[in-house]
């Protein structure tokens, strides 16, 4: 009998399942957008009851668009939004409260005193490859405990327990309150500022350091291992893949060779370069993380570049200021001018991850005149994403020591003929877009389907990886040189706003 592999992928906006087959491509899929809370500004909540619900919905959509049931199913890969932070009670099952996503910014000052207090912004980067800064799960957990009467006392009483959105979902997949598997991936863990990097196991120093007790967190195994069995319409389908779906972009991409590296356009932007099996730690603004762990090999490590805004600047366009209906449009209005017209739009909405990590700065829109229209606003908002990219690229190569003359791309944006154009233009690099542009939701299934044998060999999976489209650098050198200055001018203005 023909089995299939299930990708479930918990993102940002949207929870999907796509089915594979084993030549990696797309059988059917199903996908459910879920609401955005911004109950004060800077703020970002999810609720985690809607994310599971959903969960199950598009599982069970895409496994009837296919024709299929639950027993064609050989495994479940899961991957998910990072460092989004869920406390919920073992007993109930319910979350205390709302998820806090990883864009929100309201430990801003939680950040600041934890980096004074002493060691500076980079005092446990040693340790995690992290500096201190609002997108990790740890202070967003230890912010929890300051503000939420009552939570602290649930967590020492054994009632509560953590974990991102990963751990959220395994957890119910797997039985919730009666049962269900407390655990999460090297990679997720790795977001969480609570783990170690060398040793892959919580650090004690850190939970002391955040009183953070370490019964509440989950047991961290491999990316591709046995996480349990999701019971769902008389079937028990085993998970055996979980990784964070940057980390998963780059498992897809078959980036699994040091050096190689992939860039993600999603609601941000991610850049992962394979280190191997060596934490590189970053002198340039970037992060060492867990790229994954298949099994009992060794980690392969990565450097990674974060960017908060990217694709969201767009739906910002759409939904805020209403200068277009569908993401889509964007394009063609950013092609009724020539160039940006000399604006330039910043979009620090979560401060300045990558490579600034800027709690303070806030999005600014530069350069206007009487002369500017929507069209160079439309643009600016699509260079943005391609100029924060270049300033990553910078910093991957400084601190890899790697002269990077080619990057995979995938996620979103990439059906963007302007912006990839634009972006190679400004890298001064070819990119290049695979035909199975569903990289993130691949490779969770890569990671299911090794842990069960479903494929046998990396090589295997790298035999599936084919090109859809390349893009070469066409613009001249100088006036890449200067429009990047121009970039950096802009960026400077945003500092310091909070
Ligand atoms: O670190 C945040 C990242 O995992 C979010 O990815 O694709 O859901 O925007 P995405």
């Amino acid at each position: 009998m023909t089995q299939y592999i299930a990708a479930m992928d918990q993102g940002t906006t949207s929870t999907r399942c796509i089915l594979f087959g084993h030549d990696g491509k797309i059988v059917a899929s199903d996908q459910i957008e879920h609401a955005q809370i911004f109950p004060k500004p800077g703020w970002v909540e999810h609720n985690p009851i809607e994310i599971i619900e959903n969960t199950y919905s598009v599982l069970r959509n895409a496994l009837q668009k296919a024709d299929l049931t639950a027993k064609d199913v050989a495994s479940i890969g899961i991957t998910n939004q990072r460092e989004t932070t869920i406390v919920w009670n073992r007993y109930t099952g319910l979350p205390y409260q709302n998820a806090i996503v990883w864009q929100d910014t309201r430990t801003a000052e939680l950040c600041e005193l934890l980096a004074r207090r002493h060691g500076g912004q980079d005092r446990f980067r040693a340790k995690t490859g992290l500096p201190i800064s609002v997108y990790f799960s740890g202070i967003k957990l230890r912010w929890l405990f300051d503000h939420i009467e009552g939570l602290y006392e649930e967590a020492v009483k054994g009632n509560l327990l953590f974990g991102t959105v990963d751990s959220w979902l395994i957890w119910n997949l797997t039985g919730g309150p009666d049962h269900g598997i407390h655990c999460t991936d090297v990679t997720n863990a790795s977001r969480t500022m609570l783990m170690n990097l060398k040793t892959l196991s919580w650090d004690q120093e850190i939970l002391d350091e955040l009183d953070i007790p370490s019964a509440i967190l989950p047991r961290i195994l491999p990316s591709s291992a046995e996480f349990g069995h999701c019971r769902i319409d008389q079937a028990e389908i085993p998970i055996t893949g979980i990784l964070g779906d940057q980390q998963a972009a780059l498992f897809g991409q078959t980036c699994f060779t040091a050096g190689e590296v992939k860039n993600t356009y999603g609601t941000g932007c991610f850049m992962l370069l394979n280190t191997g099996s060596v934490p590189v730690q970053s002198k340039n603004g970037l992060i060492t993380t867990v790229g994954y762990q298949i099994g009992s090999l060794p980690p392969v490590y990565c450097l990674e570049g974060s960017i908060a805004v990217t694709g969201a600047l767009v739906q910002w366009l759409r939904d805020n200021l209403k200068l277009i209906t569908s993401s889509s449009e964007i394009e063609s209005l950013a092609r009724e001018v020539p160039d940006n017209g000399d604006v330039y739009v910043v979009p620090a909405f979560s401060g300045l991850f990558a490579p600034y990590w800027c709690s303070d700065a806030r999005g600014i829109i530069v350069g206007l005149t009487r002369f500017a229209n929507r069209g160079h606003i439309a643009r600016a908002v699509l260079e943005a994403t391609a100029f924060q990219t270049q300033e990553v690229l910078e910093a991957m190569e400084k601190d890899s020591g790697v002269n990077i003359r080619m990057m995979k791309v995938d996620g979103g944006m990439v059906v963007n003929e302007l912006l990839m154009q634009f972006q190679s233009d400004i890298l001064g690099v070819p990119i290049v877009r695979p035909q199975v542009a569903e990289t993130t939701a691949l490779g969770a299934a890569y990671a299911a389907g090794l842990a069960i044998g479903y494929w046998k060999s990396l090589s295997e999976l790298r035999d599936n990886w084919a090109i859809d489209k390349t893009w070469i650098p066409q613009m001249d050198a100088d006036q890449r040189i200067r429009l990047c200055a121009r970039w950096k001018k802009a960026v400077s203005k945003s500092f310091d706003w909070v």
